[in-house]
């Protein structure tokens, strides 16, 4: 499978770049350079950033375009982990292996590096908008892609669902609005801000979109069946969080056994998806469907 080491090379560059424009830790508000810092480089699959650059990469040829948005990405999900990981929220001890950012500097320090990396995504965005003049409608149209699913009809909208689903029986299409908007969202958007910035036809972002929301779905729905079968170890984060917290989740509304099999099934949907695009490349793509919905990490 080559999806492992175009994950492993696209990590190092979204990595070296995102130590490149996030802040020095000088100054008087030193503590929440530090605090941001430390969970956007405690770890992290990349799986963001490296949907939209690669995607970039497949429609124009190079990546490079779509590195302010991959960045901005990661940071819009680093973000979402910190406050997620609140005792006001999920109230988790450990994430990206290390102890989760309240652990460390505190509750309020947390709540302002979050809110310090979604400003700063936005900063960077709009950054690489005065930078890109000569394709600002791509640039614009993917900046609201973004915004739209980071936010009240995105993933905070599935984060207010997935709150005031605690200690209920919900029924399927709850758990759909959940998971589609809490996760399935950004990964949606950040394959089509890669797709956009890099010029996509409207058929490429018809296929894309679809790809995007079935690996999206895909995705939560293996993050919580690892909530259940996985190991600390593997994950980086507290196994048992669901159960725990009496979430709304695939297992506990299906089971294991239909939980794995719906996984297969949209990893399947994601690579047909991709078949009108004419580049030999997609099968990285394709590739990533599959390895998203057999993790163990
Ligand atoms: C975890 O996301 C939270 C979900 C949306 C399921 P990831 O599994 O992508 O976490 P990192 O970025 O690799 O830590
Ligand atoms: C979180 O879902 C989705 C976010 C927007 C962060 P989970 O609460 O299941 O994510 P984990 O399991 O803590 O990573
Ligand atoms: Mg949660
Ligand atoms: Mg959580
Ligand atoms: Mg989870």
């Amino acid at each position: 499978m080559v999806i492992k080491d175009e994950l492993t090379k696209f990590k190092a560059i979204i990595e070296d770049y995102l130590d490149e424009v996030l802040p020095e830790e000088e100054g008087y508000q030193n503590e929440i350079f530090k605090a941001m810092r430390y969970s956007v480089f405690a770890g992290g699959k990349r799986l963001r950033p490296f949907l939209t650059l690669k995607t970039c990469e497949i429609i124009c040829g190079d990546y490079k375009p779509a590195l302010p948005f991959a960045a901005a990405l990661e940071m819009i999900h680093t973000y979402s982990l910190i406050h997620d990981d609140l005792p006001a929220m999920d109230n988790d001890d450990f994430r990206r292996g290390k102890p989760t950012n309240h652990k460390v500097y505190g509750e309020g320090m947390s709540v302002l590096a979050g809110d310090g990396l979604l400003n700063y995504a936005y900063e960077i965005m709009t950054k690489s908008l005065a930078e890109n003049g000569d394709n600002l409608d791509r640039y614009v149209k993917a900046l609201s892609i973004v915004s739209n699913a980071s936010g009240i009809y995105g993933m905070i909208g599935g984060q207010v669902a997935d709150i005031l689903s605690e200690d209920k029986k919900v029924d399927k299409d709850t758990l759909d609005f959940i998971h589609k908007n809490k996760t399935s969202a950004l990964i949606e958007a950040a394959v089509l801000a890669g797709g956009i910035i890099g010029g996509a036809t409207d058929e490429e972002i018809v296929a894309l979109k679809e790809y995007g929301q079935s690996i999206g779905l895909g995705f939560q729905i293996r993050d919580d069946i690892l909530d259940k079968i996985g190991t600390m170890e593997q994950l980086g984060k507290d196994i048992g969080s669901d159960e725990g917290n009496n979430k709304a989740t695939y297992l506990s509304l299906y089971g294991l056994d239909f939980s794995i099999n719906k996984t297969k099934e949209l990893s399947n949907k994601a690579k047909n998806a991709l078949k009108i695009i004419g580049n030999n490349e997609i099968i990285v793509m394709q590739e990533l469907a599959e390895y998203l919905v057999s993790r163990e990490s």
